[in-house]
């Protein structure tokens, strides 16, 4: 059986090659450079092409049985991700696990959770078997802020007061190769959540245990926090994840009554907990943290 992954390259889909090959999957990866196939596991097919390219998508899933199917945040991610669904319908393939978002029909105001919840529509309306993960913010988005919590000791992602059920990024692959390669996930969606309600202060206060210095959490200035997000993003970009953090804090991302216990016996493990995340993180940083703590 072989089955065909997007997104390949990224932080997800890179994590979703390694458990489907470890559960002897036989793999093929789209992917829109041939460098990919010297960081990409031996043994997995590569495939160049662009997901805006229906010729290159017909022909990437062409002799596969199952597809894995995620989308990078971009303004066409519609476009791409329809193509994908679209074309694995007409081969009829057995199964499409499509990487969605933790309560994407609750935040239709945000561009790419709409995307999202169209897609899903799709695969809900039509007969191409599908299982659908909706993760949660990944606990690895933190590692990006590096200098915002050694060098300025601030934690300052608006998470607020409510928090979020924030998730590890190798549960989510576990879960999507768990989906993929064994039976009774037709026809499921699946919210992926870690196991604590993190809230703005609650991280700043675990970072301050670990890194043993205060961390400060600035609260939830979201016009600053755009402008913030601009200098290094395309503004739709900084407007879109804008829009989703507005969204969490107006109606929360807080895991559902069950979802934990379901993803437990889906992983067969308890999902992973932030605080032990951060902790490998410190020690991944450590000799610029030792830097950072060492008396003037
Ligand atoms: N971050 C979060 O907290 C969070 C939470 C829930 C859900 N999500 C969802 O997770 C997804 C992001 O996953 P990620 O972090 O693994 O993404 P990522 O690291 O940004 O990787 C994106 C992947 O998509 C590929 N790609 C982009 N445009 C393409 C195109 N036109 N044709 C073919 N491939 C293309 C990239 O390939 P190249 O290497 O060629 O660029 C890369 O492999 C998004 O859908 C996001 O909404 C994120």
């Amino acid at each position: 059986m072989k089955i065909l992954v997007t997104g390949g390259t990224g932080h997800i889909g890179s994590q979703v090659i390694t458990e489907l090959v470890k559960r002897g999957a036989s793999v093929r990866a789209l992917v829109r450079k041939q460098e990919a196939s010297t960081t990409l596991p031996k043994g997995v097919e590569v495939f160049l092409g662009d997901l805006l390219d229906p010729v290159a998508v017909g022909k990437a899933l062409d002799g596969v049985e199952k597809l894995y199917l995620l989308n990078a945040v971009v303004p066409d991610e519609l476009t791409q991700g329809l193509i994908a669904y679209d074309l694995a319908k007409k081969l009829k393939l057995k199964q499409i696990v499509y990487h969605s978002v933790f309560k994407v029909e609750e935040f239709k105001d945000v561009p790419h959770f709409a995307a999202k919840l169209a897609i899903e529509s799709a695969l809900r309306e039509f007969d191409l078997p599908f299982t659908v993960i909706r993760p949660n913010y990944f606990f690895q988005n933190d590692v990006s802020l590096k200098d915002a919590l050694l060098k300025a000791g601030i934690y300052p992602m608006p998470l607020g007061a409510p928090g979020v059920s924030a998730v590890d990024t190798r549960d989510i692959a576990e879960a999507a190769a768990i989906a993929l390669t064994s039976d009774g996930h037709l026809g499921k969606t699946y919210n992926l959540n870690g196991p604590e309600i993190l809230s703005g202060k609650k991280v700043a206060s675990i970072w301050s245990g670990l890194l043993g210095k205060e961390i400060r959490y600035p609260g939830e200035d979201l016009d600053s926090f755009e402008e913030q997000m601009r200098q290094s993003a395309p503004s739709w970009s900084a407007f879109d994840i804008r829009m989703m953090f507005q969204g969490y804090l107006e109606r929360g991302f807080v895991a559902k009554d069950g979802d934990i216990e379901i993803l437990t016996k889906l992983l067969g493990h308890p999902p992973r907990r932030y605080e032990d995340f951060a902790k490998e993180t410190v020690e991944a940083w450590q000799p610029a943290a030792e830097r950072q703590l060492q008396p003037v």
